[in-house]
């Protein structure tokens, strides 16, 4: 089974806790999840296109998204 999730995010998210800031990771690209990992700054550059990405954070563009049902 696999599942597709959309994220826009570019950024963490911050929580400020007595002691310290924990970053939420909201670009889902974090192997540390639900943490931020510093992955994201793969997609700062990204534009309005809609792309994937593997394991490796290898970017790939998807031109034809379809949703049925
Ligand atoms: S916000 Fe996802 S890795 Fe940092």
């Amino acid at each position: 089974m696999a599942r597709l999730v959309r994220k826009e995010d570019k950024i963490p998210f911050e929580i400020k806790t007595r002691e310290e800031s924990i970053w939420v990771c909201m670009c889902g690209l974090s192997n540390n999840q639900p943490y931020c990992d510093g992955s994201h700054k793969i997609v700062a550059d990204e534009d309005n296109r809609t792309y994937t990405y593997d394991k490796e954070l290898k970017r790939t563009e998807v031109r034809d998204w379809e949703i049925s049902g």
